[in-house]
């Protein structure tokens, strides 16, 4: 596969634990597992995985340690149709694990232990450099990594999450052509909470406008709305059970990803990524499930 038809994503590698309670133990006590699951995890693997799953061409690059759990980590990428290539293999350091604690009422707890050295460097990303059709960047990773992968980047420019206001934050979103950030990420971003869909409608046509995006995605206590150039889209949440929000957001950004890559319009980008967060909420971890979601690739047959 050439990597300039690939959707490279720049983000978190990680090993997920999972463990269902059905209530968080106070102090001095013990519960049983009720579900254990141990995952590839991290969101720039969650989100490659949708992509994968999907049927986008895919390329992961983010940051693993030189441990047995990265070898682990690698090969489930590849079976999952990654391009694991650009990955960083951090010599001396431990591969991130994220514990998630998740009660029965839907509510997650995490333990992270992300180590300064499992992050992406500025240099990481420059040594990195390719051609991609589109990159994809969290800005969980340090500013100065994102804004080398989207100074750098070839194609459409997405990026997930609050940009940090550290200076850098105008330079990445002139890079970026879609924004996506869930409710808390948008508050910071915009000063202002998003307790309903008019405001949340209005905060990412604002955001759209002054920094110039072609999309920008924001959370809202109750549902995601969508913002473009000529158009606005507000989705709220169907009643199904919510089993785990995690995940839901990078499965929404690889969705949204997914359709503009092949040249869809920015409303069924939306209606994909909402489609695909919904599909995440459903179950544990945020390993996503899209396959349904493959769009059947029409066999085109030449008329005369
Ligand atoms: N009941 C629900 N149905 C569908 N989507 C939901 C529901 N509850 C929350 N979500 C969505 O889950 C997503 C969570 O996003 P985010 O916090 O970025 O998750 P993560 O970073 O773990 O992927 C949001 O887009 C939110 O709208
Ligand atoms: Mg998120």
């Amino acid at each position: 596969m050439d990597a300039a038809d690939q959707v490279l994503v720049v983000g978190q590698v990680a090993r997920d634990l999972v463990l269902r309670v059905d209530e968080v133990p106070g102090e001095r006590e013990a519960v049983p597992a009720r579900q254990r699951l141990e995952m590839l995890g991290g969101k720039g693997a969650n989100q490659a995985v949708a992509l994968a799953q999907l049927g986008v061409p895919v390329a992961l690059l983010g940051v693993v340690g030189d441990d047995a759990v990265a070898d682990d980590l690698l090969a489930r990428a590849r079976d999952d149709g990654i391009d694991v290539s650009p990955v960083v293999r951090r010599a001396g350091t431990r591969t991130g694990l994220i514990v998630s604690l998740l009660d029965s009422g839907g509510r997650w707890r995490y333990v992270e232990d992300l180590p300064g050295p499992v992050l992406l460097t500025e240099d990481d990303v420059l040594l990195a450099a390719r051609p991609a059709r589109c990159t994809v960047a969290q800005l969980q990773q340090p500013s100065a990594a994102v804004l080398a992968a989207v100074r750098q980047a070839t194609g459409l420019v997405v990026v997930d999450g609050a940009p940090p206001d550290d200076g850098r934050r105008d330079a990445i979103l002139a890079a970026a052509h879609v924004l996506r950030a869930d409710a808390r990420e948008a508050g910071m971003l915009t000063g202002a909470e998003l307790a309903d869909p008019e405001t949340a409608v209005r905060a990412a046509r604002d955001v759209q406008r002054t920094h110039d995006l072609a999309m920008v995605a924001f959370g809202y206590d109750g549902g995601d709305v969508f913002a473009w150039r000529g158009g606005s889209l507000v989705a709220t949440h169907g009643d199904a059970e919510v089993v785990d929000t995690t995940g839901a957001g990078d499965a929404l950004t690889a969705g949204l990803t997914a359709e503009l890559v092949r040249g869809s319009d920015p409303q069924q980008a939306a209606e994909l990524g909402v489609a695909a967060a919904a599909a995440t909420v459903g179950h544990a971890g945020g390993r996503p499930r899209l396959t349904h979601l493959r769009r059947k690739e029409t066999t085109r047959r030449g008329t005369r």
